[in-house]
């Protein structure tokens, strides 16, 4: 047992004990070490001004992720490597490559997203990834600047993150992945506080499966998206925390039918995996949150939180996942629609935690279609998202499974529009025109300041009609704008 933890910092090993359970990373980087350069905007995960590298092994390579320091618990460090923008210039007069191009390409003016727009291209740098500009649109949607109109930053991230790294961080890189692993290799659970308040971090499944029996009123935290803005915008007090990312559950196995998701897996370690099911799915994760987001946060937790609007779960329904949960040594699995019971309540006991969440691969003559919609493309909370899965045999829909977020209280299948398709040709547009007016059985839409009650309906009936028209003609070109599946499919390979 550890009472402290311990993270990378400027090369060398960090160690604190003498912290609180609800510490964010970027509090503790300006309030206790005074490195000033992060800054804090919004303090919600939106603006990517507090954006910092965190350097974790991924598959036994370091791998540098953006992550928002705003929202992220000091204790989710243990293990990790903090790299922040005031330890990039390699000496007082030489900046990063990625710094020296934002300079030379006018990428600031009043400065104060600056420090995190540096921080995504450092993370762009390591990535080695020679991006596109949409490629790089996509690094820097969690980046918000309100002064000079992006394509200046654009084009330095294009002129400094076009070419393999070559800084003391790329030098240094096999040391960085020894120091990690030894970091990682202790074993131990890590307890700091005591039995009315503690930050605790389990090395193990065991381990937390102990722990949680123990205390089932603690808060699990995977990716801290949600939970980290209970404390800087809710600012409730959570005497006890579990981090769930070294207890063993971000893993991701694949079989031949099917994925194994980890429910601590991030959405950005998800992402080709299930892209590679349906290229649609791949397009649902590249639009959730942004890369800072997605770094953190996890399909668990998107699960586990139950909200009406979270993007995966309509779509792990319509695939037919299943989600399993673990309390004192024992499992049991269930239809991943059958966790969500009401508003704000999941089939879920205290002390329970989902382990793993099982995603079927789509079977021969299966087609998936998903359709997120939302007011801005980037970096936006769905008003409604459809998931069609349909079972085609000659031309006729021998099964169907379709679930909507953002329709209903909870994610929901829609079983009275299943039955209405069932057994209808593709081509017969009249007929699925009559059975769409099953979805106004099925859901009963609130309207919000994201959308009207009579839109969501009304949408929902188009995307069903978008979905029929795309897998009888075998074709997005005429009716998509962006996300075409022709493009994404080609990106794939
Ligand atoms: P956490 O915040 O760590 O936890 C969320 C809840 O789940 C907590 O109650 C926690 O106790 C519980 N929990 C976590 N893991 C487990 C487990 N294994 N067992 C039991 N309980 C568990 N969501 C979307 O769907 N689409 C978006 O586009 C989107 N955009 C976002 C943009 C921003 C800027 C932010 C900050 C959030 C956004 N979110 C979005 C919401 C959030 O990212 C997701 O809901 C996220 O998946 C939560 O995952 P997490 O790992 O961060 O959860
Ligand atoms: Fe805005 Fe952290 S301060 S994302
Ligand atoms: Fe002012 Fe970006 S330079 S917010």
């Amino acid at each position: 047992m550890r009472s402290s933890i311990r993270f990378l910092r400027k090369g060398k090993v960090a160690e604190l004990a003498d912290i609180a359970p609800t510490d964010t990373l970027l509090d503790y980087l300006r309030l206790t070490e005074r490195s000033m350069g992060t800054k804090e905007g919004c303090a919600e995960g939106d603006c990517g001004a507090c954006t910092i590298a965190l350097g974790r092994l991924d598959r036994g390579g370091l791998r540098y992720q953006p992550v928002n320091s705003c929202i992220f618990l000091l204790g989710q460090v243990d293990g990790s490597e903090v790299v922040a923008v005031d330890d990039l210039a390699e000496a007082p007069d030489t900046l990063h490559p990625v710094q020296e191009a934002m300079v030379k390409h006018h990428g600031s003016q009043c400065g104060f997203c600056t420090p995190g727009f540096v921080m995504s291209l450092f993370s762009l740098y390591h990535a080695d990834a020679r991006p596109s500009r949409s490629d790089v649109n996509d690094w820097l949607a969690g980046n918000l600047c309100r002064c000079t109109g992006y394509r200046p930053i654009v084009d330095a991230a294009l002129a400094s993150c076009r070419t393999s790294p070559a800084d003391r961080y790329a030098e240094r890189k096999s040391e960085t992945e020894a120091h990690l692993k030894s970091l990682l290799s202790d074993g131990d659970d890590v307890f700091i506080g005591n039995d009315d308040a503690f930050l605790a971090i389990p090395a193990s499944v065991d381990g937390l499966d102990r722990l949680y029996a123990a205390h089932p009123e603690a808060i699990l935290v995977a990716g801290a998206t949600d939970v980290g803005l209970w404390i800087t915008k809710q600012l409730r007090a959570l005497p006890k925390i579990i981090c769930l990312h070294r207890a063993g559950l971000d893993f991701i196995e694949a079989t031949e039918d099917a994925l194994i998701i980890g429910s601590a897996a991030t959405y950005a370690a998800a992402q080709p995996h299930l892209a590679a099911i349906d290229p649609d799915l791949g397009e649902i994760l590249r639009r959730l949150g942004s890369k800072q987001v997605r770094s953190t946060g996890t399909i668990g937790g998107n699960i586990a939180n139950g909200s009406p609007i979270g993007d995966t779960p309509p779509v792990l329904i319509a695939l037919g996942a299943t989600v399993e949960l673990r309390r004192a040594g024992i499992t049991r699995q269930m239809p991943l629609e059958e966790f969500f019971l009401a508003y704000g309540k999941q089939d879920r006991a205290p002390g329970e935690f989902l382990t793993r969440i099982i995603v079927p691969r789509l079977a021969r003559g299966q087609h998936l279609r998903c359709y997120k919609v939302s007011k801005r493309f980037d970096q936006d909370i769905s008003a409604l998202l459809g998931a069609f899965r349909f079972d085609i045999d000659e031309g006729r829909i021998m099964s169907a499974r379709i679930a909507f977020g953002g329709m209903a209280a909870t994610p929901k299948r829609a079983f009275k529009t299943e039955s209405a398709i069932v057994g209808l040709p593709l081509a017969d547009e009249r007929q699925w025109r009559r059975a769409a007016g099953a979805l106004a059985e099925d859901y009963r839409p609130i309207s919000d300041h994201r959308a009207s009650a009579a839109y969501r309906m009304a949408t929902a009936q188009a995307l069903l009609e978008k979905a029929r028209r795309e897998i009888a003609v075998q074709s997005s070109r005429h009716t998509r704008v962006v996300g075409q599946r022709e493009v994404l499919v080609g990106r794939l390979v």
